[in-house]
C-alpha cells in the first residue's frame, strides 16, 4: 500500500488510471477543479478498493496554491510516494497566434504550473530518498507543427524539464516517468474526427500503470507512437516546413 497524489484526477485518462491504483488498495489524494466530479470519483474509488480517498478542489494553474497543497496532501496521507500529473488544456492555437496573453495562459497551465509543482515534489522526494513522478506530456512536444505548436511548446519544455529531473534524481532513487500518449478519445479531443490511430483512455491507463510499475523512463502510448514520431522527427526541416501538419 502506498500514498498517491493525482493532479487533474478527473481527466479521462487519470480517472481510469486511478481505478487501477484503487484496486491495489492505495491511499489516494485527488485534485481537480470540479467538486461534483471529484465527489463521485471518490465513491467510485472506495468501491473499487482504495484504502482511503481524499479530494480537493483547486485551480492548479495558480502557483500560489502549490506549497499549501503539497503540505496538505503530505500531512493527510503521512507522505507522498507517487504523483501523477494529468491536468491540462488543449487551447485554441489560432487564438494564441493573435494574442500573446492566450499563449501565456496555455504555457502556464500546461508547463509552468507543472514545473512549479514538480520543483516542490522533486525536493521532497529527493529528501525522502524515494518516490515516483509520473507526468503526462505529449508527442506534440517532439516536433513543432503549425496546427498546435503552442501546446507543443508547453509539452516539449515539460519533456526536457522531466529529462533533467530524471538525471538529477536518479542517484536519490526517485523514478521520473514521461508519458506521451498519442490520440486519445477524451473530453479534451471531443471535437476531433476520430480515425484508426485513436484509442480509449482505458488503453492509455493500462500503459501508464505498467510504466509506473516497471519504472520506465519514457512511455509512448500505445508503443507505436515512438516509431511514428521517429519518422516525423527524421523529415528534413526544408521539407517539413511545407507540410500541412
Ligand atoms: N487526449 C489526448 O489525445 C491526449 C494526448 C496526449 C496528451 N494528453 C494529455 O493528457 C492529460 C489528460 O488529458 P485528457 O485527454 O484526459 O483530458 P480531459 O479529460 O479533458 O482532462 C483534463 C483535466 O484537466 C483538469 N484541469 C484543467 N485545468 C485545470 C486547472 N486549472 N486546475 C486543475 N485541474 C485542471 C480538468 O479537471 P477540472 O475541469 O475538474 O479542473 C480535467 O480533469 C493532459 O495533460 C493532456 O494534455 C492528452
Amino acid at each position: 500500500m502506498s500514498n498517491i497524489l493525482i493532479l487533474g484526477a478527473t481527466s479521462a485518462i487519470a480517472k481510469h488510471t486511478t481505478r487501477l491504483f484503487a484496486a491495489d488498495e492505495h491511499n489516494l489524494y485527488l485534485v481537480a477543479r470540479n467538486k461534483d466530479k471529484l465527489t463521485s470519483m471518490k465513491q467510485d474509488m472506495l468501491v473499487r478498493g482504495a484504502t482511503s480517498v481524499n479530494i480537493e478542489s483547486l485551480d492548479l494553474s495558480d502557483d500560489n496554491n502549490h506549497v499549501e497543497l503539497i503540505k496538505r496532501a503530505t500531512d493527510t496521507m503521512g507522505s507522498i510516494d507517487t504523483v501523477l500529473v494529468a491536468y491540462g488544456t488543449l487551447g485554441n492555437q489560432k487564438e494564441s497566434e493573435k494574442n500573446y496573453a492566450n499563449t501565456l495562459k496555455e504555457l502556464q497551465i500546461n508547463c509552468l504550473s507543472v514545473i512549479s509543482l514538480l520543483t516542490l515534489l522533486a525536493n521532497q522526494f529527493e529528501q525522502q530518498g524515494s518516490g515516483t513522478i509520473a507526468v503526462i506530456s505529449s508527442p506534440s512536444g517532439d516536433r513543432g507543427r503549425q496546427s498546435n505548436y503552442i501546446y507543443g511548446t508547453a509539452k516539449g519544455a515539460l519533456t526536457i524539464f522531466l529529462q533533467g529531473l530524471r538525471n538529477r534524481l536518479a542517484k536519490s532513487k526517485v523514478h521520473v516517468l514521461t508519458i506521451k500518449p498519442g490520440f486519445v478519445d477524451t473530453p479534451m479531443t471531443k471535437d476531433f474526427k476520430k480515425g484508426l490511430l485513436w484509442v480509449s483512455p482505458e488503453v492509455i491507463s493500462k500503459g501508464i500503470y505498467n510504466a509506473i510499475k516497471k519504472k520506465r523512463e519514457v512511455a509512448y502510448l500505445p508503443f507505436f507512437w515512438r516509431y511514428i514520431m521517429l519518422i516525423i522527427k527524421s523529415i528534413p526541416e526544408k521539407i517539413f516546413k511545407y507540410l500541412s501538419l
